[in-house]
C-alpha cells in the first residue's frame, strides 16, 4: 500500500491525486513512449517549514533532456517549478519521492513521436528504504540491459523498463533481492534500478558511460564526493569476476540511496565496508542539509512562501 500525497500535477495545475487520471487509449500506456524522473524530498530536521530537494537542478535536467530524446519540449525551468508547486501543495511532513512523467498523452494508435500530443505530470509518495540498508542478494539476470543503439538509455524512457522488471522479478522468485544486469559486451552494467560501484585496494570503480548505464545522479554525486575525500574513482568496464573478488561491492540510486551488496549468487561478500560507510555518512549528511559544502546541491523549498 502506498501512501501517495493528497495533490499532483497534472495537466498545468495542482489537483487531487484521485482526480488526475488518464484514458485507456493514451498512447504512451501502449508504447512505453514516456520518460520519468525520481527524485526524493524530506521535511529539513532543523526547520519544519521547509521541504529540501536533492539535486532538484540535475533531475529537472535529465527529465527535460528525456523529453528531447521523445522529440518533446520540457524546459528544465517547467519541471523545476512544477515540482516546487506540488511539494508546496502538499507540505510533506515525512520523506517522499516525487515522480514526474512525460508522456505521449494523445488518443490512439500507432507507435509514432510525431504529429502527437504530449503532457506532463507529477505525483508523489512517502517514501522510505527502497532495499534494505543492511544489504542485498543479487544474481545475475538472464536478461541483458539494452544497447544504447536499440533505445536511448542516457534518458529514464519508460518502455525501457521492461528489462527492469523482468530481471527484478527473476531475482526475486528465484529467492534474491535485486537483479545485477550485463550490457550486450558481457560487462557489469548496473542492477534493474541503481548504478554499481566496487572498491578494490581502496579505489572506487565504477562502469562508465560507455557502458550503456543509466547516467545516475546519486553515482555522479558518489564519485564526486569519494573524489573530494580524497578517495581514487575510476570509471571503467567492469567484469563478473571482480564483484565476487572485490572488497566492497555497493548500489547507488534515488530510491535504494547507497545499499550494500552483501552475496552474489553463492558468494557471500565481506560485512566490512570501510569505503562505503564513509561515502554513505556523507551522503546522508548532505542530503539532510547538514554539510555547507555541499548545500549547492540542495532545494530549500519554504512552505510559508506564498
Ligand atoms: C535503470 C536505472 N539505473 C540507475 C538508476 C539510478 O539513478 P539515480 O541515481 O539518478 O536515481 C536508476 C534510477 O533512477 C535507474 O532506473
Amino acid at each position: 500500500m502506498h501512501n501517495f500525497l493528497p495533490y499532483a500535477w497534472f495537466q498545468g495545475s495542482c489537483v487531487p491525486f484521485k482526480e488526475a487520471r488518464v484514458s485507456i487509449a493514451t498512447h504512451a500506456l501502449h508504447y512505453g513512449t514516456g520518460a520519468f524522473g525520481g527524485m526524493r524530498a524530506i521535511p529539513d530536521p532543523e526547520n519544519e517549514n521547509c521541504v529540501l530537494l536533492f539535486r532538484a537542478d540535475k533531475h529537472a535536467k535529465r527529465l527535460s533532456q528525456s523529453a528531447k530524446l521523445l522529440l518533446t519540449d520540457l524546459s528544465q525551468q517547467n519541471v523545476t517549478d512544477a515540482l516546487i508547486k506540488v511539494i508546496k501543495a502538499n507540505s510533506p511532513t515525512k520523506p517522499i519521492y516525487l515522480r514526474p512523467f512525460v508522456y505521449t498523452s494523445d488518443l490512439g494508435i500507432a507507435p509514432r513521436l510525431h504529429n502527437i500530443e504530449t503532457d506532463f505530470f507529477i505525483y508523489g509518495l512517502e517514501l522510505g528504504d527502497y532495499l534494505s540498508p543492511d544489504g542485498v542478494s543479487c544474481r545475475f539476470s538472464s536478461w541483458a540491459r539494452q544497447q544504447d543503439c536499440s533505445l536511448p538509455l542516457r534518458g529514464k524512457i519508460s518502455g525501457a523498463y521492461i528489462t527492469s522488471s523482468l530481471s527484478k522479478t527473476e531475482a526475486v522468485m528465484s529467492g534474491y533481492d535485486e537483479s545485477l544486469l550485463m550490457n550486450n559486451r558481457g560487462k557489469v552494467c548496473e542492477a534493474s534500478g541503481m548504478n554499481l560501484f566496487i572498491v578494490r585496494d581502496d579505489i572506487l570503480i565504477t562502469p562508465g558511460v560507455d557502458q550503456d548505464i543509466l547516467e545516475g545522479i546519486t553515482r555522479s554525486s558518489v564519485m564526486e564526493i569519494a573524489h573530494n575525500m580524497g578517495i581514487k574513482v575510476i570509471e571503467r568496464a567492469v567484469d563478473k569476476t571482480e564483484l565476487f573478488i572485490a572488497d566492497e561491492v555497493f548500489l547507488t540510486g534515488t530510491a535504494a540511496k547507497i545499499t550494500p551488496i552483501r552475496k552474489i549468487e553463492s558468494t557471500t561478500l565481506s560485512s566490512k565496508r570501510p569505503v562505503m560507510d564513509s561515502l554513505r555518512e556523507r551522503l546522508t549528511l548532505i542530503t539532510e542539509g547538514r554539510d555547507p559544502a555541499y548545500s549547492k546541491w540542495i532545494t530549500r523549498v519554504d512552505l510559508n512562501d506564498e
